[in-house]
């Protein structure tokens, strides 16, 4: 089985082709270079002792992604490929909306025209904007409060409505929480360039005295100890969460939403304590205000990818905390 996979130089593509790699697929990447290194290719490739072929090139140009149709019979295809910053998608809407909507589109019309109707994409748990009750399920009410975010629902949208279109489709939609961790090679992992907006990341620049100090943004949430609450997954579990939708996808037709998280949540002093202790390492921290736009707290339930797609996230915050550090550690 041939797939597609679209930003598969990424954080999450990348864990994620290798254990295609490791499954025996065949893997074709198309990454165009925006937020990521060439250089993971060869990573990928030491890990799994496996080759693959990668295209350098955008989603957004329908030649390139016609030629990957015209020359390969792809099986399934997933698609990471897009931004993802919240605070930079407020700032630069239509950059956003281009890039996201325009390469979801053609990628899909290709698709069409090469009847090759089945697809896994990188949705968020963004789309529930600021759920009712918890924990999340799939059925909850959908909104959204950034760009980034609207662009995921619009996409979501586009996808159900190509199911009603033509039947033929077999589309997974993957809701992903909040993935950290890397790979336990330390050759991939989560590296973002300047200052990072999410926790882990954060948290490992300090630990590494790349950063000052961790600033804590709020301690008067409703939840155990104040401080906002997540669901930390594994990424490496994330990936083989793309494995049970593809081969899911690959033997059923039909549009379904799935919540990828572990259904657990921790808070952002449990994160910093257990990275501390894991790690031997102090965090310098401190309590500052709320982050605009923040929640008390958001965790899945992830009972419907058990039942319907067999996946369980295994990894413990431990692991990823010990996971996230090594990978920085080994790539200073
Ligand atoms: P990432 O930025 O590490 O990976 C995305 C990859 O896509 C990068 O390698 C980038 O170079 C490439 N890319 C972007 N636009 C492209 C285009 N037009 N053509 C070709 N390549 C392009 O991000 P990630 O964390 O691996 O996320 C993957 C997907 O999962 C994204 O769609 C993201 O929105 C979604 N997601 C991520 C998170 C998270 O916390 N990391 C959470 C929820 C959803
Ligand atoms: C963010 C995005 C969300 C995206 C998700 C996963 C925002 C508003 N939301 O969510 O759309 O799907 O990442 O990529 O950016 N925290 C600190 N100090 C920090 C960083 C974070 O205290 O320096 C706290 C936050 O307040 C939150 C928790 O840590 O309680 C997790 O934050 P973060 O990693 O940014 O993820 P989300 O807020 O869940």
């Amino acid at each position: 089985m041939k797939i597609l996979v679209t930003g598969g130089l990424g954080y999450i593509g990348s864990h994620t082709v290798v254990e295609l790699l490791n499954d025996n697929y065949e893997v074709i990447v198309i990454d165009n270079l925006s937020n990521s290194k060439e250089s993971v290719k060869d990573n990928i490739e030491k890990i799994t002792n496996k080759e693959f072929e990668l295209v350098i090139g955008d989603v957004c140009n329908k030649d390139i992604v016609e030629d990957i149709f015209k020359n390969n019979k792809i099986d399934a295809v997933i698609h990471f490929a897009g931004y993802k910053a919240v605070g930079e998608s407020v700032a630069k809407p239509l950059m956003y909306y281009h890039n996201n909507l325009f390469s979801t589109i053609n990628l899909l019309e290709v698709m069409e025209k090469y009847e090759c109707r089945r697809i896994v994409f990188s949705s968020s748990a963004t789309v529930y904007g600021k759920p009712e009750s918890l924990p999340i399920k799939e059925d909850f009410k959908l909104s959204t409060t950034n760009p980034y975010g609207t662009t995921k629902l619009m996409i979501e949208d586009i996808l159900r409505d190509l199911y009603v279109s033509n039947n033929d489709w077999s589309i997974a939609i993957l809701r992903y929480f909040n993935p950290v961790g890397a790979h336990k090679s330390g050759l991939i992992g989560e590296d973002p360039n300047g200052i990072p907006n999410n926790l882990m990341p954060y948290i490992v620049k300090v630990a590494n005295k790349e950063l000052e100090c961790l600033s804590i943004f709020g301690d008067d949430y409703d939840t155990k100890d104040g401080t906002g609450v997540r669901d930390y997954i594994h990424v490496v579990d994330l990936s083989l969460g793309h494995i049970k939708a593809i081969e899911y996808v690959l033997k059923n037709k039909g549009v379904d939403e799935y919540n990828l998280g572990t259904g657990k949540g921790y808070s952002v002093l449990e994160m910093v304590k257990t990275f501390e202790k894991v790690n031997n390492v102090n965090v310098n921290k401190k309590i500052v205000e709320r982050r605009p736009g923040d929640i008390d707290a958001c965790y899945a339930d992830s009972r419907k990818a058990k039942e319907i797609l067999g996946f369980e996230a295994k990894k413990g915050i431990e692991e990823m905390c010990l996971d996230s550090y090594n990978y920085v550690k080994k790539n200073l």
